[in-house]
Parts: structure tokens; sequence; C-alpha cells
């Protein structure tokens, strides 16, 4: 069997590190080999980069960081519009199909990178899986939405990390056979960081605090501090909504720090709409794009996380630390059911009422949901080995 493994931007990288891992540890188990040879098999697989994100920090690092060998492709489909960046990956990507003749494309998450290699995989009769199935914000403005949507019409495994996955599937008429309720493959890459972090812990500090002393002149007066990550371009691509969200920040940074590593599109942003002046003299301090380690390093002791991210909402929920959502839906509903997450708008007036709120209030308690327990990429794997005929 063979398997293509398709990621092309930050949030994917720390999706495909524990299918890699897995894949590694499955073919060095003897008996493993013994069935697939036994069947005429071997399990073979190989990393397509799709170069969406190709910065160091916004890429390389993370291969390095989670130990997921070079790509064996790279298809460096860069930056552009929507249209452009589609087309790009898929045009390249037909032709490692064709060559590699793969019997499975794996595609993780939601990012146009998942959506251009599962229509040009499904278009040469080879099987798609799709890990992060069924995640609905039923917001057709989010380009993520249309990406989950068409990726899923298509997919013949479809890998599910919460029930209302399960749910939005059915409701789309998806096959119960095709459906597996496998958990959350994020959290496999958690519980490795965490792991790498207890041995590394004093270097990384010592890198973040270098970080600190080099971002601000401030000095923390106590530990409590705040992490922000703002990229979505319904937040920062217009400058009324990122001002608004801005001056939120600022007003809770009087209370506590916060650390905000930026994100390439909206330090551009705040730039171009000179909106520098809004955080200046306050207590945000801006850093650049943060490596898995070091990020999850700061804010693993955050006092408040206020992210647009999907994946940070579902990461804080599994350590229990607070967790603002700075827009109007999620389509991880479990992470406010269940865990730490709470859904705060995206006006200044919105943030500053729930931060309030927060404030009087205690901690909210949060349970981790089912299957979120770092064993997601063995489900996928073995399912996938068992299926294939
Ligand atoms: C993409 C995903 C989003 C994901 C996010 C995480 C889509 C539709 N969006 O959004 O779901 O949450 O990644 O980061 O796929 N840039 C750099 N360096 C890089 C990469 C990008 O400077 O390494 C700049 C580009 O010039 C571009 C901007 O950042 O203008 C945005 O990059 P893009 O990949 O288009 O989308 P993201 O906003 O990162």
């Amino acid at each position: 069997m063979k398997i293509l493994l398709v990621a092309g931007a930050r949030p994917n990288f720390m999706k495909i590190a524990p299918l890699v891992h897995e894949l590694n540890a499955q073919q060095k188990r003897a008996q493993w080999r013994k069935r697939l040879r036994a069947k005429g098999q071997e399990l073979g697989w190989k990393i397509v980069h799709t170069g969406q994100h190709y910065d160091y920090e916004m890429s390389k690092v993370f291969f390095d960081e989670l130990d997921i060998p070079e790509p064996d492709y790279f298809l460096g489909a860069g930056s552009g519009t929507h249209a452009e960046q589609t087309a790009k990956i898929m045009t390249v990507f037909e032709r490692v199909c064709h060559k590699e003749k793969p019997d499975v494309v794996v595609v993780v998450g939601d990012v146009n990178s998942t959506l251009a290699c599962s229509v040009t995989a499904k278009k040469l009769n080879v099987k798609v899986a799709h890990v992060e199935a069924g995640l609905r914000s039923f917001d057709m403005t989010m380009p993520e939405e249309i990406n989950r949507i068409v990726t899923d019409s298509l997919s013949d495994y479809l890998f599910i990390s919460e029930k209302s996955g399960m749910q939005n599937l059915k409701r789309e008429g998806k096959s119960k056979k095709q459906m597996y309720f496998i958990g959350n493959i994020m959290i496999d890459t958690l519980y490795y960081g965490l792991k790498k972090l207890e041995k590394k812990e004093k270097q990384v500090k010592a890198k973040v605090e270098i970080e600190r002393d080099h971002a601000s002149s401030y000095t923390l007066s106590s530990d409590r501090y705040a992490v922000v990550t703002l990229h979505r371009p319904s937040n920062v691509d217009e400058k009324d909504k990122l001002k608004d969200i801005l001056m939120a920040l600022r007003e809770i940074s009087w209370d506590m720090n916060i650390y905000f590593p930026m994100h390439p599109r909206t330090e551009k942003n705040i730039n171009k709409f000179k909106l520098n002046k809004v955080i200046e003299n306050s207590g945000i301090i801006m850093t650049p794009p943060m490596s898995y380690l070091e990020f999850l390093n700061l804010w693993k002791d955050a006092s408040l996380v206020l992210t647009d991210s999907g994946g940070i909402q579902e990461e804080t929920t599994v350590l229990g630390i607070p967790c603002f959502t700075i827009r109007d839906n999620t389509e991880r509903p479990i992470t406010i059911k269940q865990g730490t997450n709470t859904l705060v708008g995206i006006t200044c007036q919105g943030i500053l009422k729930a931060y309030r709120r927060f404030k009087k209030a205690k901690r909210k308690k949060g349970k981790v949901p089912k299957f979120w327990d770092g064993k997601t990429a063995k489900r996928i794997i073995n399912i996938l080995i068992k299926n294939q005929k």
C-alpha cells in the first residue's frame, strides 16, 4: 500500500507528524511486515509539502521540531489568490500522483492545499482520506468552510475528531461505512510536544525569555499573562475590524501582559493600516511567529488565550486553559460544550464584556473530549491498513 501524506500550511504540519511516527512504528513491527507481505503488499508512504507556507518560521521549523523527515516532494505553491494557489497545487500534485500511483492520499484540516489535493486525487480515482472531517462553522464566507465541505464530499475515509462531525456528515448523507470517529490528531502532537518540552524545558524557556526581552522593554511583573494569535482574513483584512480587536487587547493588556506572536498576514495588515500606534505603549508584546515548542511553552502556562485559530481552541481545552475565540462561530463546538472555550465575537465591546465576566467568575472547568488521548494516528493507520485489499 502506498500512501501520500499531504501538508501545506502551518496547521497541517502538526497533523501529519503523528501519522509519520505511527507509519514508522508500524513498518518496524515485524508482525505487520509479515502480514502485509503475505498479501503481497508493502507499506510505503511519501510526504508531499505543497509549499502554501514557506517561511522558516511557518514551515521548516515544525518539521525539525516534530521529527518529520524532509518532504519527498515540495510543490512550491507559495502565496497568491485562492484560485492561483489552488490551481498551482493541483497542477503539480497531479504530476506527483501520476508518478507515484498512490493507493490513498491523506489530507488534513481545511486549508487550500487540503481542497486542491483531494480534488486532484479523486479525479485520478485515488482514494482520499480526510483527517478532521465533518467540522462545520456553517459560515460560507470562510474559505476553510468551503474547503471542508468540498473535501468531505469526495473523501472515501472520513476521520472525525468530535461528535458534531458525525452529525454533520450524517445530515449531509454520508454513509456510516465511510465515517470513523477516531479522535483528535492534534492532541497526539500536543502530548508529543509536552514530552519533548519536559526534556528540553530549560533550553526552550531560555529562548522565549530572550524573545521577550528582545520584543519589549517590559519585565514581567507577575507570571499572569495572556497569549494572542490572530490571522483570519475576516478579522485582520479590514482596518476597522482589526483596530477594534487591537483596542480590546490593549485594554486587557493593562491588566496582564499579552504575548502576540504575529502571523505574516496580520503583521502586513497592521503596517498597511498604520495600526502600530494602537498597540504601542501597551502591555502587548509582539514577537515573530513562534515554533511549535516555543509557542506551547508559552501558552501552556498562560492565564488566558485569545485566538481565532481552530487548533488552539482544541489544545487549550485539553490543558484546561481558558480560551476566548475571537469569532462569531466555531466549527469545533465540543470545545465550548465540554472544554474551556468561549466565543467572544469580534468587537471590542464583546471581547471586553467577556473579559470582565472572566475576571469575576471562576475559571471555566473543562473536560477532555472522547478519544483526544494521543492515540488517534494509530487508529487511523490501523483502519487504512485493514481496508486495503
Ligand atoms: C492559511 C489557511 C488557514 C490557516 C492558516 C494558518 C487557507 C484558505 N487558509 O491562512 O486556514 O488557519 O493558513 O496560518 O488555506 N505568508 C508569508 N509566509 C508564509 C506563508 C504565508 O509571508 O510562509 C503570507 C503570504 O504572503 C500571504 C499571507 O501570509 O499573503 C497569508 O498566507 P495564506 O497561505 O494565503 O493564508 P493564511 O492566512 O496563512
